[in-house]
């Protein structure tokens, strides 16, 4: 481990190379006893990062999964999203276990609150494309979308005005949203919610990117926890079935307030297969027994909204395309165990003239590798599998997940 820290170097950003659901949160869990601060950039209670400790499942939409870890101080940076209820209940699971996160909790006075009316909003629009075109985003409906609209159209209403009454901000929103979506704005709901919010939260307001840069200044490590996916990134993903946010390495330094320059590593993780939830191409996607066989030994159930995620093989053109955008020196490959019994396993590796993939069929290793730690312990073929990605993408595959536990992880020195 201590050679690969040394080469992830101080400020490391962990981002999804797919759709999303690539199970980042592993990753983090392991690194982020390593560094002192775990940050989150962008995106809001879309993302949902499942960690299993001692067989417990935990999910995290908005704080960052490292949070878990007593030591990390934890950011919740300006480009994210908030929707105040979620958090509360987070920062209270967390407490239900013996993990008091708020004293090392700091969030930018310039993320913005996400309101219970953006959801409603969100349901309105999907609704609206759903009866237009037969088909919507296929949105996580927690409200990312028109939150993003009210920061851009500039009346979005952010984290350093929860101090403040509220009230007439939310009042002037009653009209609008019913004329433009005929949504509702339940004015009591939301000061309630605030109120509750402003207790908890109020205190823990802060300008986070000079508290950043301090922390750099002094020297501490920052991981930064990337949320959802290149693929689903609002520029460079597969638009218009993407995010809200901008899920990249430049991304999330842009939703921190820090510079390019200081990022010092990139981990791209990408499931040694490939899933995507929500509507859009996905060009490896396997609709038969196979893309079932797949979800079910790979649980591939949201962990926000628990829909059935569509499974597919992975597709190396995705992995070199997110290398590129987000600068990636490391893979962390998850999930390798869910292949454990297929007897061929297809590979896309590019589009033939016809704009059919191409697959390039490497052999299956019918061996199960839940668990495995080393790699040199892996079977033949399943070392085989992770240096095809690794000399097909030219980077090389850091970490590779062999199961659910956090211990299940290869750790490449
Ligand atoms: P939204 O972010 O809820 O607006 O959803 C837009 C698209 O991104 C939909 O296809 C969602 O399923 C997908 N999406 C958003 N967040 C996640 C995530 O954390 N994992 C996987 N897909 C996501």
């Amino acid at each position: 481990m201590e050679k690969l820290l040394k080469t992830l170097g101080p400020v490391c950003a962990i981002i999804g190379a797919q759709w999303g659901d690539e199970g980042k949160g592993k990753a983090i869990d392991l690194l982020s006893e390593h560094y002192d601060v775990i940050a989150r950039a962008c995106g809001g209670a879309n993302a949902g990062h499942t960690i299993v400790v001692k067989g417990k499942k935990h999910v995290f939409h908005l704080l960052p999964s490292g949070a878990l870890h007593a030591n990390t101080t934890v950011i919740i940076g300006s480009g994210m999203v908030l929707h105040l209820p979620t958090l509360l209940e987070e920062i209270r699971t967390l407490q239900e276990i013996g993990i008091d996160v708020l004293p090392r909790l700091f969030i930018s006075e310039e993320a913005h609150i996400l309101f219970e009316f953006h959801k409603g909003i969100d349901a309105a629009m999907e609704e609206m494309r759903a009866a237009k075109s037969g088909k919507g985003i296929g949105t996580t409906r927690r409200g990312i979308g028109p939150a993003y609209m009210d920061k851009a159209a500039r009346r979005g209403i952010r984290m350093g005005s929860l101090k403040d009454d509220l009230t007439k901000e939310i009042e002037a929103r009653v009209e609008p949203v019913k004329r433009s979506f005929g949504a509702t704005v339940d004015v009591e709901l939301e000061s309630k919610n605030l109120a509750e919010a402003r207790k908890v939260l109020a205190g823990r307001v802060a300008n986070t990117v000079a508290l950043l840069h301090r922390f750099l200044n002094e020297g501490k490590k920052i991981l930064i926890e990337g949320a959802q996916a290149t693929l689903l990134d609002i520029d460079h993903g597969t638009y218009p079935y993407v995010t809200s946010s901008s899920t990249t390495a430049a991304g999330a330094l842009q939703g921190l307030g820090l510079p390019p320059r200081c990022l010092t590593s990139c981990i791209g993780v990408a499931k040694a297969y490939c899933t995507r939830v929500g509507e859009g191409e996905f060009l490896t996607e396997v609709m038969s027994e196979t893309g079932d066989r797949l979800r079910k030994r790979g649980g591939e159930y949201g962990s926000t909204t628990g829909r059935p995620r569509r499974c597919g093989w992975l597709h190396l053109p995705d992995l070199v395309f997110s290398a590129q955008v987000n600068g990636t020196t490391h893979w962390n490959i998850t999930k390798l165990d869910v292949l454990d019994e297929e007897e061929t396993i297809p590979v896309g590796i590019g589009q033939k003239t016809d704009g059919s993939v191409q697959y390039e069929n490497l052999p299956g290793w019918k061996t199960s590798t839940e668990g495995v730690i080393s790699f040199e312990k892996l079977p033949k073929n399943a070392q085989a599998y992770l240096t095809f990605i690794e000399k097909q993408t030219g980077v090389p595959v850091a970490l590779a997940g062999t199961g659910q536990e956090r211990e299940a992880m290869i750790v490449r020195e």
